[in-house]
């Protein structure tokens, strides 16, 4: 597995990862009942400005496993949502964790404090993933049917 920083055209991978994610793992992430990903975030990742919006990504033979991004609150500068996706074939095997292990000292070196993510309560996995990379003290609030969980960077 190769994990490194996203590249102009990568969002040509995505669009050939969307066979290797189910509509469960899609609709956890866009929160939203979808089996392809939503063509305005094609759309916007492949114009975004880094400095607004950037991932990291994991590949294998070509072929992308999983992506963890970052993208800057408007209003808060030094602040920013993350969410990270995984192919369904390649859940359980750590790639979330490489992926987050390797995106966040980029992002505190881009100027990010504050990590913002929002999860749905069903989503145990995300809800595993959120305590083994941030430590289990994160606590989340409730809101808008999400969890909302605000980590230090
Ligand atoms: C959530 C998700 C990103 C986790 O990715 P992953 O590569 O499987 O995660 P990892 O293998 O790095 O596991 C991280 C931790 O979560 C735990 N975990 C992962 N999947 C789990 C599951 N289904 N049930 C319980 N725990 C789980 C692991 O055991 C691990 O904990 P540990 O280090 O203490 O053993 C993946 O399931 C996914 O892409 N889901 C759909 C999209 C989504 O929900 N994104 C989150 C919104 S931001």
């Amino acid at each position: 597995m190769e994990i490194r920083p996203w590249r102009p055209g990568d969002q040509q991978l995505l669009i050939a990862a969307q066979r290797d994610l189910s509509r469960a793992s899609l609709s956890s992430r866009f929160f939203v009942g979808t089996s392809t990903l939503p063509v305005k975030y094609l759309r916007y990742v492949a114009h975004a400005p880094r400095e607004r919006w950037d991932a990291q990504v994991a590949t294998h033979r070509g072929r992308l496993l999983g992506w963890a991004e970052f993208a800057r609150l408007p209003a808060r500068p030094d602040e920013a949502d993350i969410a990270v996706l995984v192919i369904d074939a390649w859940q359980r095997q750590g790639v979330a964790t490489a992926l987050f292990r390797a995106m966040i000292p980029r992002a505190a070196a881009a100027g990010i404090r504050v990590a913002h993510a929002d999860i749905e309560p069903g989503n145990r996995a995300a809800r595993a993933m959120i305590a083994a990379v941030f430590g289990d003290t994160i606590r989340a609030s409730f809101e808008d049917g999400l969890l909302h969980y605000k980590m230090p960077v």
